[in-house]
């Protein structure tokens, strides 16, 4: 798909189900390598980043069939290669969580400098420190990394910064490495926390994940188990955002709202009236909602995959809102297309903005610089009167089910150009 055009200014009612959450599938199906039997997964969203990662697998001589809607089968048994090729990494940042079982299997393991989102450098001193302090040797010639070992040791590893993908990594590689390895300021998101319940039901032993501090004792093997994807968090967050800015009634099913608390209280706080059980999210059409300053930080902090959406609402709200965004550094430039559409958004420094609201939004030519960023532009779209046109849309689609046609039952008026 390349654009989605989008006639907004009207509001949306229905339910809306949430797809299982990406954050986990990719690592679930980086994990796979570690396992002679087939894995089965079920709740798997059918987006672009999961097929480009199954396309890496198949490259690497595993397989995977799709048995029915969400649900897949992968299997590495017969798989050969260690050398992730250029044209598939680049598509895909999370591909070097591969990184950790294939080492812990083969000892080898080389990859380009992988893709992902343009939203800021997004280095990887911090896995290639991690897996130096495993015992392995890290060489870059060729604008390609080569990782090697002769057999990872156990490690106490502090993590200088907190990142999500290199908490997994390492917590992937240690899972047959021989003793005790501590992860200190290690990620605490829920899809850890999940990736790590399956592991151990498949025979690791992985204690404190989901804390800042996660214990590995390395096991000799490990025997495949079905797995079930998490609800995702942020798909969830964006359509709670979605039903606010666009003043609509939505029920939002099959979700997991304690994974979503501060970002709940902030919307309580700024006066969106809201039902909240255990699995949905029921939002009501509110009047003005009042402005918030709000700052990103990792789990359980406000995700920075949500700041995006929540910026379109502020500019909906009732006052001035500050918004810092502390993750990544170039993860506010798509707010140029905010103020195209007449938002009134003041950049005071590449990682901090002042939203000025509320301000009614005008249909423009829009295009989506990145996944997040994309699905913003489209509730901004929603928002404004007229016809807008967001190009790129492919960016979308790398983490939103077949959105169009999700939208539309909700009643939203969009379609594919
Ligand atoms: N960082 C370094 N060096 C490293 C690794 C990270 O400096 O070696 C920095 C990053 O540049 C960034 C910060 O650490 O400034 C945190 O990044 P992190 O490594 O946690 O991000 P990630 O693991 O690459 C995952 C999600 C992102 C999500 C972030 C933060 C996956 C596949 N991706 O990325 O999701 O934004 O954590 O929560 O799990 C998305 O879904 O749209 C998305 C971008």
């Amino acid at each position: 798909m390349n654009r989605i055009i989008v006639q907004g200014g009207k509001r949306l009612h229905g339910q809306i189900r949430v797809q299982g959450a990406k954050n986990e599938v990719l690592k679930v199906i980086a994990a796979s390598i570690f396992f002679d039997e087939k894995i089965q997964i079920t709740n798997v969203p059918e987006i672009a980043d999961i097929f480009h990662l199954l396309e890496i697998i198949e490259d690497l001589g595993g397989q995977w069939v799709h048995k029915k809607e969400h649900v897949y089968a992968v299997e590495t048994k017969n798989l050969k290669k260690t050398n992730l090729s250029k044209s598939l990494t680049s598509k895909l940042r999370a591909a070097i969580v591969l990184l950790g079982p294939l080492l812990a299997r083969f000892g080898k393991a080389s990859l380009p400098h992988p893709g992902g989102c343009a939203i800021g450098r997004r280095p990887i001193d911090i896995f290639i420190k991690g897996l130096q302090a495993m015992g392995t040797r890290v060489r870059y010639a060729n604008e390609t990394y080569y990782f090697q070992t002769a057999q990872l040791r156990s490690v106490k590893f502090v993590f200088p910064i907190i990142s999500v993908t290199a908490t997994e990594t390492l917590l992937l590689a240690a899972c047959l490495t021989p003793g005790q390895t501590v992860l200190i300021n290690a990620a605490q998101e829920p899809e850890i926390s999940a990736l790590a319940a399956w592991l151990n039901s498949c025979g690791a032993k992985i204690k404190g994940a989901g804390t800042s501090k996660i214990i590995i004792e390395g096991v000799k093997k490990l025997k495949a188990k079905d797995v079930e994807i998490i609800p995702d968090r942020i798909e969830a967050g964006s359509f709670v955002i979605l039903a606010a800015a666009t003043q609509s009634y939505l029920k939002i099913t099959h979700c997991q709202p304690e994974h979503l608390s501060v970002f709940l209280e902030i919307l309580k706080e700024m006066g969106l009236p809201m039902k909240i059980g255990q699995n949905w999210i029921e939002v009501f059409p509110a009047g003005r909602l009042r402005a918030h300053h709000i700052v990103t930080h990792e789990y359980p902090g406000l995700a920075t995959d949500l700041q995006p959406p929540m910026t379109v609402l502020l500019t909906q709200c009732q006052g001035q809102s500050l918004v810092r965004e502390t993750i990544y550094e170039g993860r506010l430039f798509y707010v140029d297309m905010l103020n195209r559409m007449a938002a009134n958004i003041l950049m005071c420094d590449p990682s901090r903005i002042l939203v000025t609201g509320p301000t009614p939004l005008r249909a423009k030519p829009l295009e989506s610089p990145d996944l997040r960023a994309g699905i913003a532009m489209v509730i901004a779209a929603l928002v404004a009167r007229g016809t807008s046109e967001i190009a790129n849309a492919y960016q979308i689609e790398r983490g939103y089910e077949n959105i169009i046609n999700r939208l539309k039952k909700i009643g939203a008026h969009v379609k594919a150009g």
